[in-house]
């Protein structure tokens, strides 16, 4: 890790930096490896450009549904999942439907990576509303148009060994790090991963979905791989387009759940080459399942993930979900 300190940082602030100083402020950022220290967390350096731009200039509407999630937690599926369920009355016909020919990624793009990254400022108001974005943007670093608009905010979450294992590959298989997986793990404890700390990540969204219930939803992957079409209603309901009684009659939520399931997207042949925002596509879809952290953490990492969540965790409400899914699973697998 190497910490260089930023001249900017003592008299001018990012918003008043001008294109061409976005540059020199990234490269005066504290980095380790492909990850830059930006006001307590560490986001990807390819990303910073359009971060810097995106909470610059990037005007929410009333109606825009954003996707906020930590890497690795399945943020691939529900984007399926929210594309199927904002657009499912222009697409009634699943033969036809963008998800068959189109990657989740193109359909819900990055605004950070897709729109921002030039030095241009992109004009997204030409997008039909409700418009939908994703990035992986905490909390404190949204922009004040997305905090103080009605858009609604979906989050998602995992537990943090299965996210920890599926980061390790997926760094593996983009060619992202050279690093040890022992040596990935420390960092991961230590709160250096992408967009992370992980565990900041998920509590500033919880907390502020505690206050503002109508605006954030906080959904876990477990949860979500449990009871899906529970959940599925529970997200139409929270983006103010529920089923009707006849869409249910009509299979319209399991229709959406197999089109968006992993052994559906996964062998389609536009998930399975070619890639997506610099990611290999086939490494969106791994194995998707819950509890394959048991196949390679040790017990001491195991428990050194618990004691870190539990202390992180300790008095929110939170630690019983993370710890439950890992106990439930191991149980589960042994
Ligand atoms: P694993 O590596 O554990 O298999 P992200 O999309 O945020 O990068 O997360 C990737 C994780 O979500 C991977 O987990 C991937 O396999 C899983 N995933 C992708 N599509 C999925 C789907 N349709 N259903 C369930 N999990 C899925």
């Amino acid at each position: 890790m190497s910490t260089l300190d930023p001249p900017f940082s003592d008299h001018l602030q990012e918003d008043e930096l001008t294109p061409d100083q976005n540059g020199d402020f990234i490269s005066s950022l504290p980095t380790a490896g492909f990850l830059s220290q930006y006001r307590g967390f560490w986001i990807t350096t390819r990303s910073m450009q359009g971060v810097l731009s995106l909470q610059k200039h990037f005007q929410a509407q009333e109606t825009d549904i954003q996707m906020m999630t930590p890497p690795k937690v399945g943020t691939t599926w529900l984007k399926a999942i929210l594309f199927a369920i904002v657009n499912r009355k222009h697409n009634l016909d699943l033969q036809k439907h963008p998800l068959l020919t189109n990657n989740p990624h193109i359909l819900v793009p990055y605004l950070d990576l897709h729109f921002y990254n030039q030095k241009e400022v992109p004009d997204l108001t030409f997008f039909p509303s409700p418009r939908l974005f994703s990035a992986h943007l905490p909390y404190t670093l949204l922009p004040t148009s997305v905090k103080h608009s009605t858009c609604k905010i979906v989050h998602l979450y995992r537990n943090p060994k299965d996210t920890f294992v599926s980061l390790w590959h997926f760094l593996k298989n983009n060619g992202r790090t050279t690093d040890s997986f022992e040596g990935t793990f420390d960092e991961f404890c230590q709160g250096v991963s992408s967009f992370g700390p992980y565990w900041d990540h998920v509590l500033n969204y919880w907390k502020e979905s505690l206050e503002k219930p109508q605006k954030i939803l906080c959904l876990r992957y477990e949860e979500l791989k449990e009871q899906p079409s529970t959940h599925l209603k529970k997200i139409a309901e929270f983006l103010e387009c529920p089923f009707s009684s006849e869409e249910e009659t009509k299979g319209m939520i399991n229709d959406i759940l197999r089109l968006c399931s992993f052994d559906y997207l996964n062998k389609l042949e536009v998930n399975k080459s070619g890639t997506t925002h610099n990611m290999k596509t086939e490494s969106l879809f791994r194995l998707g399942e819950v509890g394959d952290w048991v196949n390679y953490l040790t017990p001491q990492m195991s428990k050194k993930l618990d004691d870190i969540f539990k202390e992180k965790f300790h008095g929110t409400g939170l630690t019983c979900y993370i710890l439950f899914a890992c106990l439930y699973y191991c149980q589960y697998l042994c």
